[in-house]
């Protein structure tokens, strides 16, 4: 029965990278043990036949990489001969290989904290920084006053870029827990192979779960994911990291963090994000802020649950006696009564989102202090007793779990687009007979929406009949009024580009949301957009008006996806540069303080890279202690799946955020401005030469990714584009990405770089001046570093093999390789600027860790480009099996480079 295969599916991988091989020797262990339990497991449902062929192919992917273009030939040949009923099964196996191979990375990345061998650039660690900080002069007190003023908003979203199922993440992460106790079990060979053991079912449960959804999850379900996100490892994480923390203050500057400090706190758009996505109704974001509340009381349970257990002592203040009416044990007097009360609040919560009626409302816990006061009594009673060692434990955790995750867990962030405030206007002025708002310009909107905010009246009549679109939006302005101010965070407004846009928001709060005023942040994310941002806030600042609502905050939010697609990476990265430049320097002149929300994805191409670099290449000015940003997709389970690399992640944060505030990057020199000036435009020119103006592009686009399909995948609960009607322009950012990196042409994010930068390395002063550049200003540094990992993960051949496959008139063919050989030669301009033979020459970890993946990723490139000719030869209607095949060739490329859009 248990036979062991003759070979894994993995026996050779890490471990044969050659001669410069650097991954570590654990990790390849790891690697191997996780392949030869798929391998058996494989063997046992399919058997050994089946896995031969797996290691055929596997065979033929290798020796395509050394031999080129016959020996990719002969894999092809033989993936195309593989019987229909084996294509699931074979996508399958490569699919699961490689999230276990993840896997290893991710756990041998957390155990041994090595996350800047894999990633470009220094990440340093709070200890180091703080001696950094030290020597440019600034003194230890200011320093604890620094990280107890700190406010780093992590924003997690539901954005559909995680494609492993939430069921096998958790089994995932069991492997990865046994992963952690085999290397402590050295010494006890019973206990190690009850591990082994666990291991193998683990994997083997893996194998027989189906690795797509069969249905998309609704908004609910993602926001219930983000909780759980939130209990598995974030509930653990936060405390550990401000002990971590207060360790360190008390080493260097003799002081800890202020008990109710929370440098870094969670939002969340889980069921608050509506922009495109109809799925996100008012009603579902009263149920998820609920959800939060019911969630919240539920966590804080098992803690007082603990702490009613430990805190057994009797010596306390007269103080804390008073409190405790005189009990016995008053520490935990105090602490039953708290648990009556979130006991009380966690039923009110269940019965609001059941709908039924709660009596006891006036005891429900409505507030972070509420909460918070009692336990900081016990606190305070214990240490003036001297019972501090007790304090500190337990009891410590609890309260910075209340700083950090207040009575609501998250608070939830709304989003809509800007569009459908105008349309409500438009409605409602047409229904009240007070003009055609949709024709009016911006000074007669912004006039109008002025003085309405300026009015006692309410301008919507109750009864009004609307259309159900208006009323959406209404209702959601309702939930603000309706809700506790701490549930929710900032109003968004996607695809802003006016004051009016602004305004309308403002009016409709006013309106609908009663005296509740939520930070209302514009999201630019156009090219003219972020090119006018900086017009727009001063525009608005200016109006005494709007100054009096905002209270002297403004929030922006800039949106690095929407504008790569919009206009090629290089430009729209120069753009928001500065705009931010811009914003920083208005909100300074205005004396108003500015919050930068930075909505950045996983990919380069939608603004992602190591959270460290990109705070650091951010202009001057610009991250003044505090920060706001989207943790989106996989991002999430990759950043805070787990408690381990969850502390990592929270002090990379506040180190970068310390650094760019303190020791804040150069200001850009006059002549690299102009050369930035001089690239954008090129590369902008050149991108939309290409995307816009060439009218083979799109049909080459849908003919040889799998755009199409890829809306097939039941990612997340929002639709793939922002309206049914419409072309690629309607597309949103994460398919057009994701598309792109299906193919390995990864286009988004280089088209028109190549051709700005060749013009400028044939001069020497040119040459020079890039290198210059490169070296002293980390934005353009860091740009660089992104271009190169993604370039590494480019791949002419792939790209040529789908081409192949998948079209043959004679203008698209020519367009794809036009396409290639820009991509060939910014390679080529890429490597002289940086000097080097190879891409990824100075960081050969991520280097390795692409080409070991690779001979797993190619068959499924193989197989995907086979299955969407089949598809596109059956009209879209090949088997179930087929299809689902199709999906897991998707998830597995997605898997391999650890990106998906
Ligand atoms: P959005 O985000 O489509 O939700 O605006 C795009 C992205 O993050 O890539």
């Amino acid at each position: 029965m248990n036979q062991v295969s003759k070979t894994s599916v993995s026996d050779a991988t890490p471990a044969e990278a050659g001669p410069d091989n650097v991954l570590h020797e654990s990790l390849r262990d790891n690697v191997r043990i996780l392949g030869d339990n798929l391998g058996r497991t494989i063997a046992n449902d399919l058997g050994d036949d089946f896995v031969d062929r797996i290691e055929t192919i596997r065979a033929l992917a290798k020796r395509g990489r050394r031999e080129g273009h016959e020996g990719r030939a002969a894999l092809i040949d033989y993936l195309r001969r593989l019987p229909e009923s084996e294509l699931l099964p074979v996508t399958r196996a490569f699919n699961q290989f490689l999230n276990l191979a993840n896997i290893a990375e991710q756990h041998y990345r957390s155990r041994f904290r090595r996350v800047e061998d894999y990633r470009p650039g220094f990440q340093p660690r709070l200890d180091e920084l703080f001696q950094r900080v030290q020597e440019a002069g600034h003194d230890t007190h200011s320093l604890v006053e620094r990280f107890a003023s700190m406010r780093i908003d992590l924003v997690l979203t539901a954005h559909p870029t995680e494609v492993v199922r939430r069921t096998l993440i958790q089994k995932y992460d069991a492997i990865d827990d046994c992963l952690g106790e085999l290397e402590t079990t050295v010494d006890q060979p019973e206990h190690a192979e009850r591990v082994r053991g666990r291991l193998a079912e683990l994997v083997s449960q893996a194998w027989h779960t189906d690795e797509i959804r069969r249905e998309r999850p609704t908004p609910v379900d993602e926001a219930r994911w983000g909780f759980a996100v939130i209990e598995n490892s974030l509930w653990e994480a936060v405390p550990q990291f401000y002990r971590d923390l207060d360790n360190l203050l008390l080493d260097n500057a003799g002081e800890r963090l202020p008990l109710d400090a929370s440098p870094i706190r969670f939002a969340s758009w889980m069921g608050g994000d509506r922009d495109g996505n109809p799925n996100v109704t008012a009603e579902v974001t009263r149920e998820v802020v609920l959800l939060g509340r019911w969630m919240a009381a539920d966590l804080y349970l098992r803690d007082l649950e603990q702490l009613k257990h430990e805190l057994s002592m009797w010596r306390a203040t007269s103080v804390l006696r008073a409190e405790a009416g005189e009990a016995a044990e008053p520490y935990r007097e105090i602490i039953k009564r708290l648990i009556r009360r979130v006991e009380l609040t966690r039923d009110w919560a269940q019965a609001r989102i059941d709908g039924e009626p709660f009596s006891r409302r006036e005891e429900v816990i409505e507030t972070r202090e509420q909460l918070y006061a009692p336990l900081l009594s016990c606190y305070r009673s214990l240490c003036d007793c001297g019972l501090d060692t007790i304090a500190n434990g337990a009891l410590l955790d609890t309260l910075r779990r209340v700083a950090c995750f207040g009575v609501t867990l998250t608070r939830l962030d709304l989003r809509q687009e800007s569009t459908r405030h105008t349309a409500v206007f438009e409605e409602l002025l047409d229904y009240l007979d007070l003009g055609h708002y949709g024709e009016w310009d911006e000074a007669q909107r912004q006039r109008f929406l002025l003085d309405e905010l300026g009015s006692r009246r309410p301008l919507i009549p109750a009864h009004w009949e609307c259309s159900p679109e208006a009323r959406e939006t209404l209702e959601t302005f309702r939930v603000i009024g309706n809700e506790h101010a701490e549930s929710l965070g900032s109003y968004v407004i996607s695809m802003a580009g006016q004051p009016s846009d602004v305004l309308a928001v403002a009016l409709l709060m006013k309106e609908m949301g009663g005296d509740v005023r939520l930070p209302i942040s514009p999201l630019f994310e156009t090219l003219d957009d972020l090119d006018r941002a900086g017009d727009v806030i001063e525009q608005l600042l200016k109006l005494p008006e709007y100054r009096g609502w905002i209270q002297d905050r403004q929030e922006v939010m800039i949106g690095y996806s929407d504008s790569a697609k919009d206009a090629g990476q290089l430009a729209a990265a120069w753009a928001q540069y500065r705009a931010q430049e811009r914003l920083v320097e208005i909100c300074h002149e205005q004396g108003v303080s500015l919050t930068l929300f930075h909505g950045r994805g996983g990919t380069v191409g939608r603004g992602g890279g190591p959270a460290h670099a990109a705070i650091l290449s951010q202009p001057p000015g610009s991250v003044d202690n505090s920060l706001r940003v989207t943790e989106q997709g996989e991002m999430i389970r990759f950043k805070f799946g787990q408690p381990g690399i969850a502390v990592r992640s929270m002090e990379i944060y506040a180190c970068a955020v310390l650094e760019a505030t303190l020791l804040p990057p150069p200001q850009p020199k006059a002549h690299w401005r102009e050369e930035m000036d001089r690239l954008a435009e090129k590369a902008h020119g050149v991108y939309t030469g290409v995307v816009r103006e060439d009218p083979d592009f799109v049909p080459y686009f849908r003919a040889v990714t799998p755009e199409t399909a890829l809306s097939r995948l039941p990612l997340g609960s929002r639709p793939a584009k922002r309206r049914q009607e419409g072309g690629v322009e309607t597309l949103r950012a994460i398919p057009w990405i994701f598309a792109w990196t299906q193919t390995r042409l990864m286009l988004p994010a280089w088209l028109g770089s190549g051709e700005a930068f060749a013009g400028r390395i044939e001069s020497e002063e040119g040459m020079a001046r890039l290198r210059e550049m490169m070296n002293e200003w980390p934005f353009f540094g860091t740009y660089l570093d992104m271009l190169e990992m993604l370039l590494a993960k480019s791949d002419l051949d792939i790209a040529a093999y789908y081409e192949h496959r998948l079209i043959d008139e004679p203008p698209l063919v020519r367009l794809g390789e036009s396409l290639r050989d820009r991509l060939r030669r910014l390679i080529e301009v890429l490597l002289k600027i940086r000097n080097q033979e190879r891409l990824l020459e100075n960081t050969p970890l991520i280097r390795q860790a692409i080409e070991v993946r690779n001979p797993y990723i190619d068959p499924l490139h193989g197989l995907q480009a086979e299955l969407l000719q089949r598809n596109r030869d059956a009209d879209g209607a090949i088997s179930h099996e087929l299809s689902r095949a199709l999906m897991v060739t998707m998830a597995g490329i997605a898997a391999g480079l650890r990106n998906t859009g």
